[in-house]
């Protein structure tokens, strides 16, 4: 409830509705007054990331039973690979630039594998609420009027039912049940999506999008007229039909992390899409953990999204930390469990889990006294003073998945110099705030816990596999 009053709020206050006019004029198609749907948030853990307010998820979109269903067939047939710099921001987030249109406009959109949609800055008049972040590039729009090849969608388009979730065309397109049905021009009703942190809207087009050695026409983005909060647009890389990696029917996709060190220096890591169905074989050195199985839980969409794994134990030094089964495994509500998201910036743990990792760090770290000025500050913990010893040693992090896989994390990954190199703090977050945020993923490993890492989303054979690697 809250979710929603938030949401009609926020549309009251910051819907320039004349851009929408305006663009549907540019277009020449007639505006019917359409009626925007809202998209909630269904699971709001994201609120409490303190700083993190670049967190980018939570698309609440189809099931993924329906993605099955709706998988566009002309494009899942053809073998491709493509590789495409990925770049690390100081702002948390990694992006990639994609161009799209005839001729092709180059847009930077920020890699999200915890949504489902990809949306870009669309049109001379596009607005962003509070979107100067540090190391953020100046946002280009999309320029509709430039372009030969864009549509919009109308809203019998099955490609409209993507965006909308429960959409019942019976009812939301009533223009096109009449008799003219088959000339009818009402659009798919404009879409908000909230995130975390920040919201965007606007209306669906099709647009060819110009890979590197591949045109894929009649691809579903978002021309969003409105945000606040983004550094960029998003490119969705979870798991529904509007995704990228759904609609171009890739086989796999992976993506090599820059260190953090390389913050928005140009230095960029890399993001390879590979359509091709041959491609079972497993990657050299790479370890591999089956996918799980998303939850399906009513009014709960958004789950569906995303890439659960299966982490069975967490272990500091050499001691396995006890943690309730109930928070490794996705329960009947849809509480519990882990997922991998590029669009996180730390790692999230629920508290109770989150407590006992960090309270096996201060039990084992001995030789440095807690700075507990630093973490009142900076809401990390446990941080430790380093002042007088010239050497760093800290307990070993390993995540152990289901089938073996372990991911033995290097220092920098979880531990970071917190202004200056005298303290260091444990960067993974929790939330402190109460058993109102126990829903969704108890655990969300994040991108900075995977720097240096290149991790691969297998989709044909449902797995997702990790080595360690330079992504330089
Ligand atoms: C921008 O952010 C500031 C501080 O977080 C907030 O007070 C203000 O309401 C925001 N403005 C908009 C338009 O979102
Ligand atoms: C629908 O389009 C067809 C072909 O363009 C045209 O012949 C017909 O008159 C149109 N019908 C209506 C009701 O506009
Ligand atoms: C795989 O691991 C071996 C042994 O550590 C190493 O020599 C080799 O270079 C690695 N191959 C790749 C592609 O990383
Ligand atoms: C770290 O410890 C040293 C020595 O006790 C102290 O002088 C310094 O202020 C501490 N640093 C911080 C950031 O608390």
């Amino acid at each position: 409830m809250a979710q929603t009053s938030r949401t009609m709020s926020f549309f009251s206050c910051f819907l320039p509705f004349f851009s929408l006019v305006f663009l549907l004029q540019a277009l020449q198609i007639s505006s019917s007054s359409p009626t925007p749907i809202t998209i909630p948030l269904s699971f709001s853990n994201t609120d409490s990331y303190a700083d993190l307010y670049q967190k980018l998820s939570h698309l609440a979109l189809a099931s993924l039973a329906r993605a099955h269903h709706i998988k566009n067939p002309q494009l899942s047939s053809t073998a491709f690979t493509s590789t495409t710099p990925l770049l690390p921001h100081s702002y948390g987030a990694y992006s990639i630039s994609l161009s799209f249109g005839t001729p092709p406009q180059t847009i930077s959109l920020v890699m999200d594998t915890g949504s489902d949609f990809l949306w870009f800055p669309c049109t001379k008049r596009y607005q962003c609420k509070n979107c100067s972040f540090p190391g953020a590039r100046e946002i280009t729009s999309f320029s509709p009027k430039q372009s030969s090849s864009i549509k919009i969608v109308g809203c019998l388009n099955k490609k409209c039912s993507w965006i909308h979730p429960n959409f019942d065309p019976q009812t939301s397109c009533g223009e096109c049940q009449s008799l003219s049905a088959k000339n009818c021009t009402q659009i798919c009703p404009p879409y908000l999506i909230l995130y975390g942190s920040g919201s965007t809207g606007g209306i669906a087009i099709v647009e060819t999008l110009d890979l590197p050695n591949k045109k894929v026409p009649n691809f579903l983005v978002g021309c969003s007229l409105f945000s606040s909060r983004q550094p960029a647009g998003i490119a969705g890389f979870g798991r529904g039909p509007a995704s990228l990696p759904s609609q171009l029917g890739l086989k796999k996709f992976s993506y090599c992390l820059l260190s953090r060190r390389f913050d928005d220096t140009g230095e960029s890591g890399f993001l390879v899409l590979d359509g091709d169905s041959n491609s079972g074989k497993k990657t050299e050195n790479f370890s591999y953990t089956p996918l799980a199985k998303n939850p399906i839980v009513a009014g709960k969409s958004a789950l569906q999204v995303y890439y659960y794994v299966g982490l069975r134990r967490i272990s500091v030094g050499m001691k396995k930390v006890k943690i309730p089964y109930k928070y490794l495994a996705p329960d009947s509500d849809g509480s519990g469990g882990t997922i991998v998201d590029s669009g996180s910036t730390l790692t999230f743990m629920s508290s109770p889990v989150f407590e006992v990792v960090a309270g096996e760090f201060i039990k084992q770290v001995k030789l440095y006294r807690r700075a507990e000025n630093i973490e009142s500050l900076t809401g990390l913990r446990p941080c430790f003073n380093l002042s007088g010893h010239d050497s760093i040693v800290l307990p070993e992090l390993k995540f152990s998945f289901k089938g073996g896989a372990e991911m033995k994390l290097p220092l920098a990954n979880y531990f970071s110099f917190v202004g200056g190199n005298e303290v260091l703090c444990l960067t993974m977050v929790t939330d402190n705030i109460g058993p109102a945020l126990t829903t969704g993923p108890s655990i969300i490993l994040g991108s900075f816990q995977m720097q240096n890492y290149n991790v691969e989303y297998d989709l044909l054979n449902e797995r997702f596999g990790f080595r360690q690697q330079s992504c330089k």
